[in-house]
């Protein structure tokens, strides 16, 4: 498969890559990088080789938002009728695999939120994060009002939205929008290596994991606690978990079969 707007690759046979890549634009992401984004996530989740999926960019932006040019001239009736926003961006919501965003230099409007859908972000120093839709005359479309508050918290969420200044790596660390920070010549072999460690894993222990914690954002507590417990209990039906506990007490690494 060959793409315009995205570049695929992937690494040690088991880590798919996506960078995106529209140098002119920042990233800017329009229909058609969307739809091939959406494409690429959706082969790599389908291929049984393939453990963990890394979305990043270039080093000066990961992306700086929708793109204001496509859609500058749209109506009411353009983006209601065509649901702008939702149809090609919620793909990554149905990607069972991990997804990790590492993300360097801008991750601005729709950019910090497409890092925000993936499972965690790992970002460069010099990565600047902001949801500066408010002075173009809009809201953020893409779960960017929802997300940021779960992430950082009212207050920040709500000066990042308001006021769309952005907020550096370090600040997005401490509020504990990103997972980890390193240097910018780090950033690639920091997402590939714990990419790695996901990929190493039963494939299915770790989709479980993925679902139970996503599921902590869709329930409540008790609901939560019960989801976990189950697929907690369901995963003793796999060869793996038996795998995984002998090889640990026999001292020695665990061959998982994703079975
Ligand atoms: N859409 C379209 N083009 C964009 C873009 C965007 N979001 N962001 C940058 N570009 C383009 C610029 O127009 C420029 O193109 P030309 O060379 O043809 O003029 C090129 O990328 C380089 O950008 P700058 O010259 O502006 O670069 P800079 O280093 O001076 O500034 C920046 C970088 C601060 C990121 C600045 O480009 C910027 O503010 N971009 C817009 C950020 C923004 O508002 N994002 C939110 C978009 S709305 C949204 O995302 C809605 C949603 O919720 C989904």
């Amino acid at each position: 498969m060959s793409y315009e707007n995205i570049q695929v690759r992937t690494e040690g046979g088991k880590v798919g890559i996506v960078t995106l890549h529209r140098p002119k634009a920042l990233n800017a992401l329009n229909d058609a990088l969307m739809d091939e984004l959406g494409q690429a996530l959706m082969a790599f989740d389908a291929d049984e080789a393939i453990g963990c999926i890394i979305i990043t960019g270039s080093e000066k932006a990961f992306a700086a938002g929708a793109d204001i040019s496509a859609m500058a001239k749209y109506s009411f009736q353009d983006v209601y009728k065509k649901n702008f926003i939702s149809r090609n961006w919620e793909t990554i919501r149905q990607v069972r695999k991990p997804v990790i965003a590492a993300v360097s230099g801008f991750a601005l409007g729709g950019g910090c939120e497409l890092a925000m859908m993936c499972d965690f972000i790992i970002a460069a120093d010099n990565a600047k994060f902001g949801q500066p839709e408010i002075k173009i005359g809009v809201i953020p479309g893409a779960g960017g009002t929802q997300r940021l508050p779960l992430a950082v918290g009212k207050s920040k969420a709500m000066d990042m939205t308001l006021t769309g200044r952005m907020m550096d790596a370090q600040e997005a660390e401490r509020a504990g929008l990103v997972s980890r920070v390193v240097p910018v010549d780090k950033l690639a072999d920091e997402a590939l290596g714990a990419a790695l460690v996901i990929a190493g894993y039963s494939q299915i222990s770790v989709m479980a994991a993925k679902e139970s914690v996503n599921r902590a954002f869709e329930s409540g507590l008790s609901d939560g606690l019960l989801f976990e417990r189950r697929l907690f209990h369901s995963l003793f039906a796999t060869a793996d978990q038996k795998e995984g506990m002998d090889a640990f007490l026999n001292k020695r690494a665990p061959d998982f079969k994703n079975a």
